[in-house]
């Protein structure tokens, strides 16, 4: 072991692919001598993690840099100097520009090519990376894993190339790619190896995966690339996050039917109700498009949860096209969803139109469909009392006594029992349902070796 451990804190901001990617850079880091630590007082290196979705969430990562300057600069010649990188979607779209604007800010890397900060650290390579390096990047990540819990996120596809006329997604991540079939198997055994029971396929447009089966006869999708997964010894639960309507090809709604371990789960966002929208949007479907692939899901699994994104206040949005999408929610049904008022991204061809609508009406319009989407998140729960569900129990609960877990619908579910039931799947007899939780009771005595 080396003598002189470093710590690191990492800050994570925006979605799951910068969660997974926050741990691999955590990976990374251990085996070149850094240990994590939960604050940037602590640390000798800051990492932000950072996301570019939405103003609010860039203009954050500059106002942290603000914080971290005055800690950096506090620091006495006695104690180690602070390092601070900024990775993400943040570090992407502005490179260099970071830099000028925070020259506090030591390194700057890109989601596709943070495997190069060993490297920085060490003075071996340029202090800003922002380019494509997929597979290098997957290549210098395989094998380097190590895994806390007992549910765990594997991407297996990264970028878009949808271009939604709102979004930066297609910039910052850059094209489609999808990691080859056997990486991902030979991932997803070695983490079930190490007790993972539960994986999350992550992917900016996960199922517009694609790739040559492992035998190399032929194309795989999605759907089939869960088929395979669901017969990994001591795998019990997959789920995959966040798809697009125009991917949800029929091997992978029949998946929903079939497949035990799929859990009936779908993040499926539509973004609006209106065609007229949709179409400014360039989603490439329509809302009847997306009702029929909803329609089809329900039939194989009727229980399904549906979650979805939504945005309001698109420019030219009107009063009809937002009630459009009230329609749609009310006609679906969701069990929780996100939605936010849309921002201007620049770069993107949304933020050219004229037609900006007035931020009141935005704030208005995303009260009133929030309401909406609440009752149903607090509906659906609510309509689980009484049932039992088996739930794959991942950590302690928030009081004494309790731990907590999630049922398969994905709501946290929180029981009195012993932390021994951490990383084990239980029969609970569900007894309350708030807005985002569950609790209940365990079924059955559970007898455990501690
Ligand atoms: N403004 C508001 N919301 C956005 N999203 C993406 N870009 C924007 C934007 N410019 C939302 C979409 C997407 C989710 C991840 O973030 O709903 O599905
Ligand atoms: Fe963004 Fe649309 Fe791609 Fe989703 S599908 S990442 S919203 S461009």
């Amino acid at each position: 072991m080396s003598g002189s451990k470093k710590r690191v804190y990492i800050k994570t901001f925006g979605c799951q692919m910068n969660v997974y990617d926050s741990a691999q850079m955590a990976n990374l880091l251990h085996g070149v001598g850094y240990d994590e630590v939960t604050t940037a007082e602590d640390a000798d290196l800051v990492v932000l993690n950072t996301c570019h979705i939405r103003e609010k969430a860039a203009e954050k990562v500059y106002s942290d840099l603000g914080r971290l300057r005055q800690i950096k600069e506090a620091r006495g010649d006695h104690e180690a100097p602070m390092q601070i990188a900024v990775a993400g979607c943040v570090a992407q779209a502005e490179g260099a520009e970071i830099k000028r604007r925070a020259p506090v800010v030591d390194y700057v890397v890109g989601p596709q090519s943070y495997q190069r900060l060993p490297q920085m650290l060490a003075g071996e390579a340029e202090t800003l990376a922002t380019d494509f390096a997929v597979d290098e990047k997957f290549e210098r990540l395989a094998q380097k894993r190590s895994q806390q819990g007992p549910a765990a996120f594997v991407t297996v596809q990264e970028g878009c190339d949808k271009f939604c006329s709102f979004c930066v997604v297609p910039y910052t991540r850059g094209a489609e790619h999808s990691r080859s079939a056997g990486q991902i198997s030979a991932e997803v055994r070695a983490l079930a190896r190490h007790g993972v029971r539960e994986v999350t396929l992550l992917g900016q447009n996960v199922n517009a995966w694609a790739a040559t089966s492992p035998n190399g006869k032929g194309g795989w999708g999605l759907g089939q690339l869960i088929r395979h997964l669901a017969q990994i010894d001591g795998l019990d639960r997959i789920r995959y996050t966040t798809s697009h309507p125009r991917d949800m090809d029929d091997n992978l709604i029949a998946a929903h039917g079939e497949i035990d371990v799929l859990m009936p789960y779908l993040h499926l966002p539509v973004q609006s109700g209106s065609n007229r929208v949709l179409k400014a949007m360039n989603r490439g479907h329509s809302m009847d498009d997306y009702k029929r692939i909803i329609d089809k899901i329900r039939r194989k699994r009727p229980d399904i949860a549906l979650s979805g994104d939504f945005i309001v206040g698109f420019p030219g949005e009107t009063n009809a096209d937002f009630e459009a999408t009230m329609q749609a929610v009310r006609d679906i049904g969701y069990a929780s969803a996100y939605s936010f008022k849309y921002s201007r991204r620049p770069g993107t061809p949304g933020a050219k139109i004229k037609d900006q609508v007035p931020e009141e009406i935005k704030v208005e319009r995303l009260a009133i469909l929030q309401d909406l989407l609440v009752t149903q998140q607090i509906g659906f729960n609510a309509g689980l009392t009484g049932r039992t569900l088996p739930v794959l129990f991942e950590k302690p609960g928030r009081h004494e006594g309790q731990v907590c877990g999630r049922s398969p619908y994905l709501q946290s579910v929180f029981v009195q029992g012993p932390t021994s039931l951490i990383g084990s799947i239980q029969d609970v007899d569900i007894t309350g349902a708030g807005r985002n939780a569950l609790t209940g009771n365990l079924s059955r005595e559970v007898v455990t070796t501690a």
